[in-house]
């Protein structure tokens, strides 16, 4: 278990504002060459770990290598999601468009510390479907005191259909305490506009006054998006990426081209 922050075992060429690129030392090696300690060390110290030139495992090999680290999230489809674009899509998350600012398990019984993608085909140049990453303890560092202490004082509570794996109404404070480092940290999920979403994402604000709901979320919109504070990746064959749940929120670019991607998803709670 990484219970614990240490210097990032894993070396690399760092990438601004955060994200380190990995490179296999040698041809013929897999991710399970990696000792995943040290995997899951160096993501928590860069936040979002990249490796290239390494092979990538099976469904079953993927899981026994992640359970190593601990348990493993399971849905109705088991421990790996497959992200394609689908013709049908019931869920925004298979549909073509962009994906919100979010944290996984904000509607599961536990959050996952990690997760992990696997890229069994990547985006063309250009056509889009960047996974975008925001440093939520950077924003918080950076944030005025009188808005910190209006965040402080927020809880939102989510609710969505269940149309995927996940729905239901969950209720969160809109700050947390990240569990190794210590750090605050925004837990937040975009609302999703019916007009817009397949599945809609409805927030109800509690804490604070109503004028002051409207104003932390035009700010939050704001805020969360600043260059300063995202990292977007852009997907290429062969990509292994893995990230740390609890400081960031993640989403993903609308794909404007092709959408041949494929990634899996696995969570390590
Ligand atoms: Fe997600």
């Amino acid at each position: 278990m990484t219970n614990t922050l240490r210097p990032a075992p894993l070396d690399g060429t760092d990438l601004q504002p955060f994200a380190r690129i990995v490179t296999a030392p040698t041809a013929g090696q897999s991710l399970a060459d990696v000792p995943i300690d040290d995997l899951l060390a160096t993501v928590l110290a860069t936040k979002v770990t990249v490796l290239r030139g390494y092979g990538l495992l099976d469904k079953a090999e993927l899981e026994q290598y992640c359970r190593a680290a601990g348990e493993l999230l399971r849905w109705d489809f088991g421990t790996i999601l497959d992200l394609v674009v689908r013709d049908d899509p019931q869920n925004y998350l298979f549909d073509k468009g962009d994906v919100p600012f979010h944290w996984d398990g904000a509607f599961a019984a536990q959050v996952p510390r990690f997760f992990l993608f696997q890229c069994l085909r990547g985006s063309s140049p250009g056509a889009g479907g960047e996974t975008v990453f925001s440093d939520t303890t950077q924003v918080y560092r950076e944030a005025p005191e009188d808005l910190r202490k209006l965040w402080a004082q927020t809880t939102i509570t989510y609710r969505t259909d269940k149309l995927a794996h996940y729905g239901g109404l969950a209720k969160w404070p809109l700050l947390g305490t990240h569990p190794v480092t210590g750090a605050t940290t925004i837990r937040y999920a975009e609302p999703l506009d019916p007009a817009k979403y397949l599945n809609p994402l409805f927030l109800t604000l509690e804490g604070i006054a109503p004028e002051d709901g409207v104003r932390v979320m035009e700010d939050l919109r704001e805020r969360l998006h600043d260059p300063r504070y995202c990292y977007a990746h852009p997907w290429e064959t062969g990509d292994i990426v893995v990230v740390e749940n609890h400081a960031l929120l993640h989403g993903r670019n609308g794909f404007s081209g092709s959408a041949e991607r494929h990634v899996q998803r696995i969570q390590i709670v």
